[in-house]
């Protein structure tokens, strides 16, 4: 016993972080997502012959009613498609509505109004999630729409068990839900969340879902539904109109690609400022060797830290691909990369306020939500993260329609300059303007090396790039198991605020005084984002991992039998 103890004492605090059970191994196709029926749902639809596209659209859908804080339908987010070689995007961001303007968040003073692009249709974008799924499914799915619906339709008609995950968040919502009496109709029945254990039946939701099924996209963004988004919108002082939702377009990018450690990894683009900041960590990182260095130890902290102090000061000025003020090309070259890691010093940190961001001169040529990993049992690969921003988006539920709308106005720089919800500080490239994508952190991945195949993806919001850098580093870097690598504790940097944000046990002691002394604000923080992870391994065989922050759950087709 006492020589066990010696051993804990002498091993730095992010190796002694508690067991987690070890990621589900097997075959025929696998899924991970932040829910357990959600997850069984598109284990469901893999065995009923369903491919990747499939599973993912039935378990995001399933996600949309048995996790209402994120999942969506009034909503958006990406998709990152791996099928054979075949590597997409699919953006099915929310945009600004046609009637919103540059200082609808701002006072008569131009002081912003924060609560305006967070409660109430105001802050809602037009969602993007029901032509997004429906487009997802249209060019990759293999089942037919209607089948990969039907298990969404089941849970909302026939009732599913409210999960202590969901009473919870309901709570700490409570606030913003009652200000909308359709909202709390719903969701505070007689003024509180349903117990956990109790079983809820969303029969608006149903009938939305199942003209969805029979009409795809259309019965949601054209007719009586689209007509309900925009009553609810006005009800409310929204600007949101039924117009708006039947003029959205999901639109297929190319990822961003680069190769890191001997893996390719391809990650979200503009409108997410995701993949750019994991490109330019892996970059940054490679040229510094910080794979030499001592896992856990200072330097390597100090690194990250000093890495995404830079991509994050370069997120400024970042926005939809239309007006964004820098692209991946600029800020994923090599010259930019070389310049920004010959700036980095390791015995001290820098002061981000006095990081300066890209600019042409600077080099010599010429930026709640939920995510669902997937793979099915041919190896083709979805990672798809959705959100409604903050919990529970807006907190108005579209009467009739049975689904909420979301605040991803907020993620706009409301006032160019100023701290949105997640603290991040956002320039003009990112201001409001009419049909725009506001600038996106969520970071769906996919990377490959030989015939494995890595999945993954994140909420978290701001935090999203770097839990995802992480994972992929415990992977890639140091060949952590995939469970082990979900489960690592993180630390966090944005650049603003100047603070290195610490899971309580990411650091040893002598790890944080190291970086303190280099001049690093530590900040301990619990709030880091539950990453879904899935990897292919060779011949077909395939695990799964969620996160142990969150109760969620990962699965696959054929477990393999010890
Ligand atoms: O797109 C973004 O970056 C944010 N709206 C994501 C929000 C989020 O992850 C909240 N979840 N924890």
């Amino acid at each position: 016993m006492a020589t066990i103890l010696a051993v804990v004492l002498l091993l730095p605090a992010a190796v002694v972080r508690a067991a987690h059970p070890a990621a589900v191994r097997g075959s025929g196709g696998a899924v991970s997502s932040a829910a357990p029926a959600a997850t069984e749902t598109g284990l469901e639809i893999l065995r009923a012959g369903g491919n990747a596209a499939d599973a993912a659209v039935a378990t995001t859908l399933a996600l949309a009613v048995v996790h209402p804080q994120a999942g969506n339908l009034g909503g958006g987010g990406f998709a990152i498609i791996r099928f054979g070689e075949e590597v997409g995007t699919l953006d099915f961001r929310e945009t600004a509505p046609a009637k919103a303007s540059h200082n609808m968040y701002l006072d008569k003073d131009g002081e912003p109004r924060p609560k305006a692009s967070l409660v109430g249709p105001l802050a809602a974008g037009v969602p993007g999630s029901p032509a997004g799924l429906f487009e997802l499914h249209r060019k990759h799915g293999r089942l037919p729409w209607n089948d990969v619906v039907a298990p969404a339709i089941g849970l909302a008609r026939d009732g599913f068990v409210v999960t202590s995950r969901l009473e919870r968040s309901l709570t700490a919502s409570t606030e913003l839900l009652r200000q909308f009496p359709e909202t709390a109709a719903v969701w505070l029945p007689g003024g509180r969340p349903p117990a956990a254990g109790t079983v809820v039946r969303l029969p608006e939701l149903a009938a939305t879902l199942e003209a969805y099924a029979t009409r795809g996209a259309p019965a949601i963004t054209e007719g009586p539904i689209a007509a309900a988004v925009e009553l609810a919108s006005r009800r409310y002082g929204g600007v949101l109109l039924a117009a708006d939702l039947a003029a959205y377009r999901p639109v297929w990018r190319e990822p961003v690609r680069f190769s890191a450690y001997g893996w390719q990894v391809a990650s979200m683009p503009l409108p997410s400022s995701g993949g750019i900041i994991l490109g330019q960590t892996f970059g940054m990182l490679e040229r510094l060797d910080w794979s030499q260095l001592r896992r856990f130890g200072a330097d390597r902290n100090h690194l990250l830290a000093e890495v995404w102090r830079r991509a994050y000061a370069d997120r400024y000025l970042l926005g939809d691909p239309r007006t964004s003020l820098a692209s991946a090309v600029q800020l994923l070259s090599g010259p930019w990369l070389d310049l920004r890691a010959k700036e980095i010093r390791l015995g001290k940190a820098a002061k981000s306020e006095r990081v300066g961001r890209w600019s042409a001169d600077r080099v010599e040529e010429h930026r709640e939500t939920t995510h669902v990993s997937v793979m099915d049992g041919d190896g083709n690969a979805v990672a798809l993260t959705t959100t409604l921003n903050r919990s529970f988006g807006c907190g108005v539920l579209v009467a009739g329609a049975g689904f909420l709308l979301n605040n991803e106005m907020d993620d706009f720089s409301a006032a160019p300059g100023r701290p949105n919800s997640f603290g991040l500080v956002q320039g003009e490239a990112n201001a409001v303007a009419p049909g725009k994508r506001m600038l996106s952190s969520m970071s769906p991945t996919v990377a490959w090396s030989g015939r494995q195949v890595l999945v993954l993806g994140s909420p978290g919001g701001s935090r999203i790039p770097t839990a995802t850098a992480q994972v992929l580093l415990n992977l890639i870097v140091d060949g952590d198991a995939l469970q082990a690598a979900v489960d690592r504790p993180r630390i966090h940097h944005q650049w603003m605020p100047d603070t290195l944000f610490v899971e309580p046990d990411a650091l040893s002691p002598e790890t944080a005084r190291a970086l303190e002394r280099r001049g690093h604000e530590l900040r301990v923080i619990n709030e880091m984002g539950e990453v879904s992870a899935v990897r292919g391994i060779v011949a077909g065989n395939m695990e799964a991992a969620q996160d142990p922050r969150g109760p969620g759950a990962a699965g696959v087709v054929r477990p393999e039998v010890d």
